[in-house]
């Protein structure tokens, strides 16, 4: 029954069609993020036959690093981080259209000897003027790179030019508002492709399917039905050598406005009028612009940090955040952040849609759980002490499924009832692993689907939602105040209050 439903989101991203002939050029070439992420994603993709044979992937960056070591660089990204190459020859074929460019960010002469390589390139490889650029560098250069390109005259042809951003797309309202400005001031919006790789994960999508292909669950997805939402985002993983960046940036910034906000607005949005890019993004424009902390005003009551403290993953003593290469040792950057939110609208006024993430998490785990109200009347005695209302639970990773809770009697010839759990799993269900989040991305951006890419009012809409807890968590912070957790250990005392003061708790996963 499963397997034989057809995914209209599929179908409305055009997951089949090849691309046509272009050169992804990718900015900071030289960072992890090529090497473990979009190169082994391009490569799942040229292995599935779904890339046109004459794409070309040119790596910028400044090192001087020759075409062969780039290539040789790249081959171990995908035999260490990616499936394997699998074939030698088409490992062969696709690394023939593998270059290199030293460049510096701030240079236009640089920018003026890019374009003229891309111009022979077009030639050699019959990529007819086509153009991705890709933006993987730290943020701060996202204005400058994108200024420079169009100055050069890279994004003069909408149709044939696009551009790729990552994120954190600003570091609040204001300087989101700003790079959008420079963003518009060179190309249009249908050219832009802000990514949040979360929206690649085949269970983000799936959240639309869930919803709007089914009948079912759509009624008693409100106020009346729905208690509260929880939105949960747990690592294990610590700063993992990323000081440079996450000082600047902590949970809020890193997690919270892009992966968790995300998450959110999937799961509150209406159902848009199609699966037309616009339509989707309108209905989370719709929600974003509805949604607020429960009572900005006295923020100790819908905003918790946190920070972890040294202790043991995996029977393996860590280090503090603190005592992490790169940070602070009086730092108040929080590793852990959790937010109340309140949705103005008709279907969610009065529920309250709680966000926790954290690093340094006993689990890594990605989950949306619905939690339903109580039933009005509890007719079974023996329920009573121990009565769990239901709860739909969509994991996003890892063991990616949706699980449903609910009560049943136990066998015997009492009446008793007890919480069960349907459990449908995609690995059990469809037999096959996931496809990488960046292989979707970047083979949408190639066909021009905007849909699972952020737009600019969205983009601020969820800035704006933050902003009191920016400037809050922002200013000047006694560096002892700041909750703290043991590492391996769930979050800080004060983000269990955010929901006991309700009557609720954080589901334990
Ligand atoms: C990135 C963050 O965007 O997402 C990282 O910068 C985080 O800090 C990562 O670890 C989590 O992604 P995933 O796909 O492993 O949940």
């Amino acid at each position: 029954m499963i397997a034989l439903l057809e995914n209209p989101l599929r179908v409305g991203l055009q997951q089949d069609r090849v691309p046509e002939p272009q050169i992804l050029i990718i900015f900071g070439a030289s960072g992890d993020l090529t090497q473990r992420k979009l190169v082994p994603a391009l490569y799942e993709m040229k292995l599935d036959r779904r890339l046109p044979p004459e794409l070309t992937i040119v790596g910028v960056a400044r090192r001087e690093w020759s075409h062969d070591f780039f290539r040789e660089h790249l081959r171990e990204g995908v035999e260490s981080f990616g499936g394997g190459l699998q074939s030698e020859e088409i490992w062969q074929d696709f690394a023939q259209g593998l270059f290199y460019h030293s460049a510096n960010i701030d240079v236009p002469e640089d920018y003026q000897n890019l374009k003229t390589f891309l111009a022979e390139l077009d030639e050699l490889r019959g990529t007819r003027g086509n153009r991705v650029f890709y933006l993987s560098v730290a943020p701060r250069f996202f204005g400058e790179a994108t200024q420079q390109l169009g100055a050069a005259g890279m994004l003069a042809d909408p149709d044939r030019q696009r551009l790729v951003i990552e994120k954190p797309f600003g570091r609040d309202l204001g300087s989101a508002q700003h790079l959008n400005r420079i963003v518009q001031a060179v190309c249009s919006e249908k050219q832009v492709y802000r990514i949040d790789h979360y929206l690649g994960k085949e269970t983000v999508q799936n959240l639309l399917v869930f919803r709007f292909a089914n009948a079912i669950f759509e009624p008693l997805w409100n106020r009346q039905f729905v208690d509260h939402v929880q939105i949960t985002v747990a690592e294990t993983v610590g700063l993992e050598g990323r000081a440079g960046y996450y000082e600047t940036s902590g949970a809020l910034r890193d997690m919270v406005q892009n992966h968790l906000m995300q998450l959110f607005s999937l799961t509150a949005m209406e159902p848009p009028n199609s699966l037309d890019a616009d339509a989707i993004r309108n209905e989370k424009v719709k929600v974003l612009q509805a949604t607020h902390l429960c009572n900005p005003n006295d923020l100790s009551t819908c905003a918790v940090r946190g920070q972890y403290t040294r202790g043991w993953m995996n029977g393996k003593a860590v280090p503090s955040y603190r005592d992490e290469e790169g940070a602070a040792p009086d730092t108040t950057t929080p590793t852990y952040a959790a937010l109340k939110l309140t949705v103005d609208n008709w279907r969610w006024k009065g529920v309250p849609f709680y966000l926790r993430t954290g690093k340094r998490m006993p689990k890594k785990v990605t989950e949306i759980a619905i939690q339903f109200k109580e039933v009005p009347l509890l007719m079974f005695p023996s329920a009573a002490k121990q009565a769990n209302p239901n709860v739909l639970v969509m994991r996003i990773q890892p063991n990616e499924g949706i699980a449903m809770r609910f009560e049943v009697k136990t066998p015997g010839s009492s009446l008793r009832t007890r919480s069960v759990e349907m459990d449908f799993r995609y690995d059990a269900a469809f037999g096959q692993a996931s496809s990488e989040a960046y292989s979707r991305l970047l083979i949408d951006c190639m066909l021009g689907d905007q849909s699972l890419f952020t737009r600019d009012d969205e983009v601020e809409a969820s800035w704006r939602v933050l902003t009191p807890v920016l400037e809050a968590w922002d200013g000047p912070s006694d560096p002892a105040a700041i909750p703290f957790y043991e590492a391996g250990t769930w979050e800080p005392v004060e983000a269990e209050l955010l929901l006991n003061r309700d009557g609720r708790r954080w589901r334990r996963l």
